[in-house]
């Protein structure tokens, strides 16, 4: 069993298979890019990188809770391969595709400058497709044989929702776009599984995931941290501590806050410098990271040895007011 907190100096495949399934309550993870810098993984055959992709990503997915988020950032080199192979994952769902807009772009080959960075957001609750309407008749007479006479009173004991004041005066339980009885809500995964707990659906709509952690909402988002899908940063890190591809704390601040709590665990797979294992034990959040060269591993203790925790900052931390979004800023998108 491995400890939290701690950065193993180990091939991730290697590690990621101690852990246990549905483990982990968020992944953010910056993964070779296979564009050629000097460390393991970087400069493969495209085949050779999207084979072995494949095998880190499965493995992701099996230990990451169910509800739980997933944070790539990647180069345009890569993403669209690396997108495929989420395709084929039928629990993972596309969130958002995020740009990160960073500024210091190179022109190579005398092209445009590539100041941009993709960062793909999934969650684990995507369910595999079927009927919706047959589905929603379904529950609603297993709900009704369970003895639950209102839908309310279901959602209310599946203890996934929020309970909202509505318009009329009445309380009730929201769901986002109606509940799945209504045959056009596609039920996340969270869902599915707590209605097989609570009703024994048919045996079509049983889902093999088995830890499900109940106090969780099917999607993890703190919606403090509203912005859109394009964000922008400084120039690159200020404080380097020499490794060549070191991301911005505060890029990773934002994504820790806004899918994870206090407490909860934060995987990194590739963590080079630690920026992902700095962040969370800034933010009180338990972190397991894997790093393949001793170099770097020797970098990340030293830098989570300092004491300067930072407490929680809307400013430092990439509210909108530190990173900005190009409209915040005032900047036009270019007219042609
Ligand atoms: C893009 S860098 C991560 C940089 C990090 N986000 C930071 O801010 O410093 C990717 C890291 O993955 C490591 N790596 C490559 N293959 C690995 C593997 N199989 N297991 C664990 N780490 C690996 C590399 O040594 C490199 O440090």
């Amino acid at each position: 069993m491995l400890e939290l907190n701690k950065v193993y100096n180990m091939d991730c495949l290697e590690g990621l298979k101690q852990l246990e399934s549905n483990s982990v309550d968020l992944i953010l993870t910056d993964p070779p890019y296979n564009i050629g810098k000097d460390f393991e993984n970087d400069n493969l055959p495209k085949k050779e990188y999207i084979d072995w992709c494949k095998k880190w990503i499965r493995e992701c997915v099996r230990v990451l809770k169910v509800g739980g988020s997933f944070y790539l950032t990647l180069g345009w080199q890569c993403v669209a391969e690396i997108k495929t192979i989420f395709n084929k994952e039928e629990f993972m769902r596309l969130k958002n595709w995020i740009i990160w807009y960073r500024q210091d772009g190179w022109k190579g080959d005398k092209g445009f400058a590539q100041s941009h960075e993709h960062i793909l957001y999934y969650i684990k609750d995507n369910t595999p497709p079927f009927n919706l309407e047959e589905f929603g008749k379904h529950v609603t007479e297993k709900r009704l044989e369970a003895g639950y006479k209102t839908v309310d009173g279901l959602m209310e004991a599946m203890g996934l929702y929020t309970l909202v004041h509505r318009a009329s005066g009445k309380d009730g339980y929201f769901s986002g776009a109606g509940f799945v009885e209504s045959g056009k809500k596609k039920p996340t995964l969270q869902e599915m599984v707590r209605l097989n707990e609570l009703l024994k659906l048919d045996k079509k709509y049983n889902i093999d995931i088995k830890t499900v952690d109940k106090n969780k909402y099917n999607v993890l988002f703190n919606k403090v941290d509203v912005c859109d899908d394009v964000w922008l940063t400084p120039k690159s890190e200020k404080k380097r501590l020499g490794h060549p591809t070191q991301k911005p704390e505060a890029l990773f601040r934002r994504i820790i806050r806004a899918s994870s709590d206090e407490g909860d665990i934060v995987l990194d797979p590739f963590v080079g410098s630690g920026t992902t294992a700095f962040a969370c034990k800034s933010l009180n959040r338990n972190s397991i990271s894997f790093e393949i060269d001793s170099n770097f591993v020797k970098i990340v203790n030293k830098r989570l040895s300092q004491e300067v925790l930072l407490p929680l900052d809307t400013k430092r931390d990439g509210g909108t007011a530190f990173l900005p979004t190009l409209k915040g800023l005032g900047i036009q998108p270019t007219i042609l």
